[in-house]
């Protein structure tokens, strides 16, 4: 392997990382799209069972985005990332750092708060979770076994809360976006070869 070759591996990020990074990027787009799907389209245009199909889904996707979000933090705190090229302002050192540890933060809060939300639904017990149809998924039991008129309030607000982090992701992941591609496009130093193989 020649100098330049070890030098350039040397500003990337693993394979694993990698991987890591691009099947939660994408899980999480698709779980977007299945949660507005899911909330916003009138069941006259989806019939009542697809969106039980889409719901399942969506919550079948979030589970395994959480598994993998641990996975993700426990390679990260044993792998050093490459360290972000010196061309970069401390301005925007800082604003990447803080961007990656609100997604980091965001893609435990959305599934969690999603399940949360789901475990307080009353009609939980009558509607077993499995994942992608197979693997029994449990509810979280301090929450399942309130008070039902407890329980219909907490779902109301855990499902606003869970709305509000959807918000949030979108904010910080326009800033993720809009910044790599700044640096790609205007500034010239491209921070996407970084993560790409
Ligand atoms: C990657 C993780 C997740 C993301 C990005 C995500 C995102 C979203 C979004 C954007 C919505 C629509 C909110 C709105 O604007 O009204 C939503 C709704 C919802 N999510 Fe999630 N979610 C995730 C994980 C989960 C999990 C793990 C569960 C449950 C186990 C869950 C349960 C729900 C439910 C029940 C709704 C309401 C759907 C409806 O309106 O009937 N979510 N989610």
């Amino acid at each position: 392997m020649s100098t330049a070759t070890i030098a350039e591996d040397a500003l990337k990020y693993t394979h694993v990382a990698m991987l890591l990074h691009w099947t939660i990027a994408l899980l999480i787009l698709a779980n977007i799209a299945l949660g507005l799907a899911a909330s916003l389209l009138p069941t006259s245009v989806l019939p009542d069972t697809s969106v039980r199909f889409v719901i399942d889904t969506h919550k079948s996707i979030g589970i395994t985005v959480l598994g993998l979000a641990i996975v993700r933090v426990l390679w990260r705190l044993t792998h050093r990332p490459p360290s972000l090229p010196g061309v970069f302002a401390g301005w925007e050192k800082t604003a990447a750092h803080v961007a990656h540890i609100a997604l980091y933060v965001l893609i435990f809060a959305l599934p969690l708060s999603g399940w949360a939300h789901d475990s307080a639904w009353n009609a939980a017990a009558t509607h077993p979770m499995h994942l992608f149809g197979l693997v029994p998924w449990p509810r979280m039991g301090f929450l399942m076994h309130l008070d039902p008129a407890l329980k219909e309030q907490l779902h109301t607000q855990l499902g606003t809360l869970h709305t509000w982090f959807g918000y949030a992701l979108y904010v910080v992941l326009a800033l993720h976006i809009l910044g790599a591609l700044k640096h790609q496009w205007i500034d010239r130093h491209s921070v996407l070869g970084r993560m790409l193989p």
